[in-house]
């Protein structure tokens, strides 16, 4: 018996990681932790002849996983999860399904946003970054309109804002500020065409977004297309940016001109194949997990 620990929602996904690891040759026991009672689990035991990660579950008490996924995203970066990452990087040959180096990158979208401008070849949004509102508001900083609002670190369209105005402008302001957040304010980018790229081990599928308002996330209509030449190298370029995970997501638009502009990469991509029109994702996963436990 095997045991798996996903870091992540139970209510959102325990029967789809369940199925995935069902019927398998070795049997799989899968365990949920949240990351807020991450402070009780991350736990290192040195040893003489052993070295192991081991967590506490409130039922099994102390034990040693065989191998873990990491399944939070949306989060407002905090001091529990960072700790628990930093924690598994000194585990290098402990099996996980993308290392914790790109899930630290990316559970703050400054570090992620800095890690792909590394590559002078990633069409990045153009933005400006603050650490933290209240910097924001000190330094009187004023955008030009049309711009975005992007403030955290959040998924799924959360936490962002389309400005216009002044008067749009001082409005948001006035709810930024007690935040104590980091924001990043975007060019608002004209495009023709919204374009997820999803990866999974050498697979990429490019999944055309059309949607109510601005923002993806209002949904109307979704398709998979072949990705081009192109697509594939930007994938390639923007996942060696963030230390390489097995899967994730691309997210950027396709201009009237045919160029791309890249607003971001994500680690713990939705998986649902009805979102995604990717059939098995969560399989596809669960497969690369039992290749490294071997
Ligand atoms: N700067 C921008 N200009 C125009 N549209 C944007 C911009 N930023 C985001 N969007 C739209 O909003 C969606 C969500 O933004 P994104 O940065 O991917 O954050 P999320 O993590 O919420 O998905 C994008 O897929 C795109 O449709
Ligand atoms: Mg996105």
């Amino acid at each position: 018996m095997k045991r798996i620990i996903i870091v992540g929602d139970e209510r959102a996904e325990g029967n789809q990681w369940r199925e995935v690891f069902r019927n398998r040759d070795e049997k799989y026991q899968v365990f949920f932790v949240e990351v807020s009672k991450l402070c009780d689990v991350g736990v290192r035991r040195r040893k003489k002849e052993e070295d192991n990660l081991y967590i506490t579950t409130k039922t099994e008490g102390f034990w040693a996983p065989d191998g873990l996924i990491w399944r939070w995203g949306a989060v407002k970066p905090n001091w529990i999860h960072e700790p628990f990452l930093e924690l598994l990087k000194s585990f290098p040959k402990f099996p996980m399904v993308s290392r914790p180096e790109a899930h630290l990158i990316c559970a703050n979208r400054l570090r992620m946003l800095s890690a792909l401008s590394s590559d002078p070849e990633i069409p990045i949004v153009p933005h400006v970054a603050f650490v933290t509102s209240r910097f924001l508001i000190e330094s009187r900083y004023k955008p030009e309109y049309p711009c975005v609002v992007k403030i955290g670190s959040f998924h799924q369209g959360l936490m962002k804002a389309k400005v216009d105005s002044d008067d749009q402008w001082h409005d948001l302001l006035s709810f930024i500020f007690p935040l104590e957040m980091p924001v990043v304010i975007e060019d608002f980018i004209k495009f023709k065409r919204d374009l997820r790229l999803i990866f999974i081990g050498d697979e990429v599928w490019s999944l055309v977004r059309e949607f109510e308002g601005w923002k993806a996330n209002r949904l109307k209509r979704l398709y998979v297309e072949k990705p081009t030449e192109k697509m594939l190298d930007l994938t390639k370029r923007a996942r060696e940016a963030i230390g390489n995970p097995e899967y994730g997501a691309l997210d950027l638009v396709e201009k009237d001109d045919g160029s791309f502009c890249v607003f971001e990469i994500n680690d713990t991509p939705d998986l649902d194949p009805d979102t995604i029109q990717v059939e098995d994702s969560y399989r596809k996963v669960a497969d690369m997990l039992i290749k490294k436990i071997g």
